[in-house]
């Protein structure tokens, strides 16, 4: 049997509903149809299959059947034919391999307190303002740390537009997905600020690139492994190492920005974000956080209580909510036929959401992860929770997202209190799920918060010494 799907006024029905609110037409699609169904308009037709029997299938079962590159190939503008994301195997493996290694903990050892640097400066920005949008006020400050850890500490000063440069390249990847099928290559047209942006940043990069070469590049970032000697096979082409390093960056700030965004929207809750609050002020810190040593952020930044936070922020809104995938043969599932070159999508937002799965799912519980209460606890199916994929293509960045949402919390949670300006607007959409006009909050500083010495020389290393002088806060 083929896979049912929408027809005649159901079908413009549906595509009105998902112009305005994708996720709501795959919510009206569901009750109609059940977990597998095709959806979409002209060449761009969707298999939507749902629930965790549907990802169990697609990432594990039959992975072998599926391929990256052409479900990814909208990313091929930005991200080029070498990055992960668009790599299959046995590419796929050898490129993540030689990439692996920078991502472990041994090596982002380090990274928590530059982003604790970063963030406190923001927050004193947050806290002067009072009212803000959150989320593009974090993405510059969550950009730069990602392009430092990259690409190494020494670019942003050498190619000071680089940041602007990003944005603008990721600004045409945001759009709707139809609109970004409109390429016309006149003056003033997304598609030309958009091949403007990616030349500037491929000669920023390839000006890099050659440093390395020339052995006088930072030998901090992912850059340099990329370009070191390597048993896992021979030396990277430069445009191979241009897309991996763009696809990297182009995969990490923007869904790391909605995360930390979505955490503070449940953290509007007051009794919610009292609870982890205290539970992150109790970890001694020094008050002026600069003085603040490593051990110290890590066992900050690792609270149970705000890591069930995160993962409730990134199970309710999957910054990647939707996982692609074409199938490369004809296959069967629960009796449904999907042909050779289907594109597949699977949604990590309907699964985490799916009461067959989630007690209660739409309420924030943080018991699912602290474990006090079994009746509350999170299913031990992989396939019920995946805001970072699964297997081989698991997601190479968590453990540095969840890094730079420790160093935020630490801050914010310790400077802060907010409200929504608008909570009854709150609503997911997006390709990157994000809330609109990007979360507008009122701050105000906490009493008893962290004092401030005046500023002296900006982002230098926290001193070893500030250790010594910790005190509870
Ligand atoms: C909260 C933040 C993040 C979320 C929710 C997220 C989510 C995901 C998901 C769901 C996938 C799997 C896609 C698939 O299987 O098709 C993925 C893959 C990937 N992510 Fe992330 N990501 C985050 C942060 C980051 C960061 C910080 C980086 C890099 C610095 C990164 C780099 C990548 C790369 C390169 C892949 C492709 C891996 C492969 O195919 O081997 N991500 N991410």
């Amino acid at each position: 049997m083929t896979v049912p799907g929408p027809r005649g006024p159901e079908h413009w029905r549906a595509m009105n509903l998902a112009a305005g609110d994708t996720l709501a037409a795959i919510d009206l699609l569901r009750e109609r149809h059940g977990d597998a169904f095709v959806f979409g308009f002209g060449p761009i037709r969707f298999h939507w299959l749902l629930g965790a029997d549907a990802n169990r299938f697609v990432l594990h079962q039959a992975a072998s059947s599926f391929r990256n590159r052409e479900a990814y190939r909208f990313l091929e503008p930005i991200v080029g034919r070498g990055a992960l994301i668009v790599s299959d195997e046995p590419e796929h493996l050898q490129r993540r391999r030689r990439v692996q290694g920078a991502f472990q903990r041994r090596r982002l050892h380090g990274v928590g307190a530059r982003a604790l640097l970063a963030f406190d400066a923001w927050a004193d920005e947050v806290l002067a303002r009072r009212e803000l949008a959150l989320q593009p006020s974090l993405r510059p400050v969550v950009l730069d740390l990602v392009i430092d850890v990259l690409l190494g500490a020494g670019v942003r000063t050498r190619h000071p537009r680089l940041r602007h440069d990003l944005f603008a390249m990721m600004a045409f990847a945001n759009q709707p997905f139809l609109a970004q099928l409109f390429r016309l290559p006149l003056p003033g047209t997304p598609w030309w600020r958009f091949t403007a942006a990616r030349r500037r940043v491929d000669a920023a990069l390839y000006a890099e690139i050659a440093r390395h070469r020339d052995r006088r590049g930072d030998d901090d970032g992912v850059l340099a492994m990329l370009l070191a000697d390597s048993a896992d096979g021979p030396p990277l082409a430069d445009e191979v190492v241009r897309d991996q390093a763009v696809g990297l960056v182009a995969a990490g700030f923007d869904t790391t920005t909605a995360a930390l965004t979505w955490c503070a929207w449940l953290l509007c809750d007051e009794a919610l974000r009292e609870r982890v609050a205290s539970a992150v002020q109790a970890v001694p810190m020094p008050t002026d956080l600069r003085a603040a040593a490593s051990e110290q952020i890590e066992e900050a930044a690792a609270v149970p209580e705000f890591d069930a936070l995160w993962r409730e922020a990134l199970r309710l809104y999957p910054p990647a909510p939707a996982i692609l995938r074409v199938s490369h043969e004809e296959l069967q599932w629960r009796g449904l036929q999907l042909p050779r070159g289907a594109l597949v999508a699977l949604s990590t937002y309907h699964t985490h959401r799916d009461e067959r799965l989630w007690r209660e799912a739409p309420r924030v519980e943080l018991e699912r992860w602290l474990g006090a209460d079994p009746s509350w606890a999170a299913p031990r199916d992989p396939f019920a929770y995946l805001p970072f994929g699964y297997g081989a293509r698991h997601c190479i960045g968590a453990g540095l997202a969840r890094i730079l949402a420790g160093a935020w919390s630490t801050v914010l949670l310790r400077r802060a209190r907010w409200q929504a300006l608008a909570p009854e607007a709150v609503r997911p959409l997006g390709t990157t799920l994000s809330p609109p006009g990007g979360l507008p909050l009122r701050f105000e500083p906490l009493e008893g918060g962290p004092r401030r010495a005046p500023r002296t020389a900006v982002d230098g290393a926290p001193s070893a010494a500030g250790a010594r002088r910790s005190e509870p806060a």
